[in-house]
């Protein structure tokens, strides 16, 4: 995790993407290639000294001189959005780290896409690569109010493809239209606030859906308890207590590990599992991922059990 790539990028902030919305464009002040990413990958921003986000890269995978991201303004958020909006100045730079990918786009002959508000970043560019696949595909796309919604217009090339909804127009997402009766093969990619998240969840079949939250999903009810972690390549033992995450544990012996969100929505501090059996509680990870027990976001997740041997 620590070979992760960073660098300073400098931003161009002159594209406007949609209301309260501002695309930027990041580029290496050398001209220096960008490494490569594939559709739902996205980057962290570093605004400052305990101020990091998550932000879907959403411009074209085949240009590797330039990174495009879209920040939402968020007035009731934590300050990230509000930093990016008054502070990152055109020309101006920034620290940034990744590319991550924890919403890959699957091989399938067909697929349906969902987006609200924000949540359109990290599909736009699936939507590309379906097309290129020659896939079949339809994009429902929510948002408040159209002018909110950005990218309507890059969207438009698609036609009849995409159903841009406007809430003040049209009300809620109409779901079952595109979810009942989906034909076999098909996938699901959903990425928006919560609550479509969870409506997305409730009419999807199961095993078809793929989604990406912005914000941590709501966890069962369960008592933290205390337990061991061994960090195999130091050998050293940790107590985790109760009231303890994991990464605080760890970093508390010295050793660096990477993280960002600490709310287990980034999949920055995903770390090898040797043993033991971790209780998940990120919003990361699929549910096939969970039962394999290989990685966990240590910064959220803990231990079904008394002891966890980690690779770190
Ligand atoms: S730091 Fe973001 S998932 Fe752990």
């Amino acid at each position: 995790m620590s070979d992760a790539y960073e660098a300073e990028l400098v931003v161009d902030r002159r594209d406007s993407a949609a209301d309260g919305v501002l695309a930027l464009t990041l580029r290496h002040p050398l001209g220096e290639q960008l490494p490569a990413w594939e559709p739902g990958a996205h980057i962290d921003v570093v605004l400052g000294p305990g101020l990091e986000r998550q932000y879907s890269l959403c411009g074209d995978p085949s240009d590797r001189t330039s990174w495009r991201i879209a920040v939402l303004r968020e007035p009731a958020g934590r300050g990230g959005s509000a930093h990016v909006h008054e502070q990152l100045r055109q020309g101006g730079k920034v620290r940034v780290r990744g590319p991550r990918n924890h919403f890959a786009l699957r091989p399938a002959p067909r697929y349906r896409f969902i987006a609200g508000g924000i949540g359109i970043t990290p599909i736009l560019p699936m939507l590309a690569a379906a097309q290129a696949a020659g896939a079949e595909w339809t994009l429902l796309y929510g948002g408040r109010t159209r002018d909110s919604m950005a990218f309507t217009e890059e969207l438009s090339r698609y036609g009849d493809r995409v159903t841009v909804a406007p809430q003040d127009e049209s009300g809620l997402l109409d779901l079952a239209s595109v979810l009942d009766g989906v034909p076999e093969g098909t996938l699901v990619y959903c990425c928006g606030p919560g609550p479509l998240l969870d409506a997305v969840q409730e009419h999807c079949p199961a095993g078809l859906l793929h989604v990406e939250r912005f914000a941590p999903k709501e966890q069962p009810e369960g008592e933290n308890t205390q337990f061991e972690v061994e960090l195999a390549q130091t050998g050293t033992t940790v107590t985790v207590a109760p009231d303890v995450s994991v990464l605080d544990a760890v970093r508390a012996t010295g050793v660096e590990v990477l993280f960002s969100c600490t709310e287990g929505t980034c999949g920055t501090c995903e770390t090898d599992v040797l043993d033991g059996t971790p209780d998940h509680r990120d919003s990361v990870l699929t549910d096939e991922e969970r039962e394999a027990g290989e990685t966990m976001m240590i910064c959220v997740s803990r231990c079904r059990g008394r002891k966890l041997v980690l690779d770190l």
